[in-house]
């Protein structure tokens, strides 16, 4: 039996990512049993003075659990128990030693020193990840050899390649990869995880994930509500390094990269990084920008912003399985649907006898969300006395097949992970370098103003052009058929 004593420590324990993401994260953690009290004490750090139950206090209301059960509250209680505050600034050592102290001080009547093991959560903007990780790395480590320091932060990563790269080589300087944990909470999502195991378990889709079969792939994320709030946040980042750069580019990877040598988290990475370095720069008439009207209605986004808070865009991959094969990256907000989905395109049948009056191409959906599913579109006989023919699905959906089952949160899995030590499902720096590649020379033309957004009504489709470029790109809409998910 480990007699470890396990420190989570969140920074920034007052900001909005740790209120809504990190504790109730924590609290789900918790309340199945992968934090027992007896081994497991959690901190809190942030600027702000305030005690134990102020802080207690701002997290209650965000711990709604999934599964609400009587004994919820008394839950609720045992696991804010857990959580002291410490409050000091992020640049100096004064407020660090503090929080030393104050871990030293539960390791300690553990009687399990040895085993320290300091989990530092980063829920800060990226601009003091240089300082906190130094104070960290001057006041806070584990004490022994037995135990571990492991630092998590969150996207953005740098606005560009070249300020990506100085933070990663600022935080490099201070911490080992191994002890290095980049968020990116699209790949804790449940579908994004199962692509591995789809892609490269089954027999059927080896032979026919390739350019000789798929006509081409989009990855889609649409919210149907604008920035709400996180306006002046927003535009300084726009859609492409909010959702495109991150979430949508490592989807992207898990679709089109080869089969790692073994599932190892090092040998999935090193095939992401491949893929990544196959993709060819963007070509200005493959993207089209937009931006919604009433977006700088906000009064933290100044009046003449070029934020994009749509994109559409082809990128290409050049290599032997993907010549010529478009991937469309489509990100957009204040839009007429909230989902995220791959779709995954196949070509016309050659020789197609039934091609008069068919409804369109084969087509597998991989639903992120919402209503998880996998479905596939088939053309089949339409049932009765005629021989026509109609579009139908061969249809996984989750909430059906796995009723009862509970969808762990993205945030949870990937807490469970650092945890465990297990890097499979977070970006290594040489994967964040090949993806701000990709995107700074475009990145930096839209931030000079070269490079212009439509504007586009709010709960729309978006501007009409990028439905213009899919069609270029490719894409054969298929008409008078539409997936509804099953209702229970
Ligand atoms: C975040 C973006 O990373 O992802 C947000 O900063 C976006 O702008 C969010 O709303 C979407 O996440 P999810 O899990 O709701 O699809």
């Amino acid at each position: 039996q480990e007699c470890g004593s396990l420190s989570i420590i969140v920074l920034g324990a007052s900001g909005d990512l740790a209120k809504k993401k990190t504790f109730p994260a924590l609290f789900n953690l918790y309340r199945q049993g992968f934090l027992p009290p007896s081994e497991v004490h959690i901190f809190g750090y942030a600027r702000s003075k305030m005690t134990d139950d102020d802080l207690r206090d701002r997290i209650r209301g965000h711990l709604i659990p999934r599964n609400v059960t009587a004994e919820i509250s008394e839950d609720v209680l045992n696991f804010l128990h857990l959580i002291k505050y410490v409050s000091g600034s992020y640049d100096t050592e004064d407020g660090f030693h503090l929080l030393d102290d104050e871990i030293s001080k539960y390791e300690c009547q553990k009687n399990s020193q040895e085993h320290s093991k300091r989990l530092f959560y980063l829920a800060l903007p990226p601009s003091v990840y240089p300082s906190v990780c130094r104070m960290i790395k001057l006041c806070c480590m584990n004490k022994s050899d037995l135990g571990w320091t492991r630092i998590v932060v969150e996207k953005p990563f740098g606005r560009d390649l070249e300020s990506a790269e100085q933070l990663s080589a600022q935080i490099g300087e201070l911490f080992d990869e191994s002890q290095i944990y980049r968020i990116d909470h699209y790949l804790g999502k449940e579908l994004v995880q199962n692509l591995l195991v789809m892609r490269f378990a089954n027999r059927l889709f080896l032979p026919l994930w390739n350019r000789d079969n798929i006509a081409n792939v989009q990855i889609v994320f649409r919210e149907d509500f604008g920035t709400q709030g996180r306006g002046g946040y927003f535009d300084q980042y726009g859609i492409i390094r909010d959702i495109i750069q991150n979430h949508l580019l490592q989807v992207l990877c898990l679709v089109a990269m080869e089969k790692p040598v073994s599932i190892k988290p090092e040998h999935i990475r090193d095939e992401k990084v491949k893929v990544l370095q196959a993709v060819n720069l963007i070509k200005d008439e493959e993207v089209v920008l937009g931006q919604y009207e009433g977006y700088k209605d906000d009064p933290t986004v100044p009046e003449d912003s070029n934020t994009p808070t749509f994109a559409t865009m082809v990128l290409r991959i050049h290599n032997e399985r993907w010549e010529g094969v478009p991937f469309i990256l489509k990100a957009g907000k204040a839009l007429n649907s909230r989902k995220a989905e791959i779709r995954v395109q196949f070509k016309d049948v050659p020789g197609d006898i039934f091609k008069c009056n068919k409804q369109g191409r084969n087509e597998f959906v991989i639903r992120l969300q919402p209503s998880e599913a996998l479905y596939m579109k088939l053309t089949v006989k339409q049932p009765g006395l005629e021989m026509s023919t109609i579009q139908s699905e061969l249809d996984l959906s989750y909430g059906q097949r796995y009723q009862g089952v509970v969808i762990p949160e993205a945030y949870e899995r990937l807490i469970l992970d650092t945890i465990k030590g297990d890097q499979q499902h977070f970006v290594r720096r040489d994967e964040l370098k090949a993806a701000w590649e990709i995107f700074t020379p475009l990145l930096h033309r839209i931030d000079k103003g070269e490079f212009k957004p439509i504007s586009y009504k709010p709960g729309t489709r978006g501007p009409a052009e990028a439905d213009e470029l899919l069609a270029k790109a490719g894409y054969v809409q298929t008409h008078g058929y539409i997936w509804i998910p099953p209702t229970l």
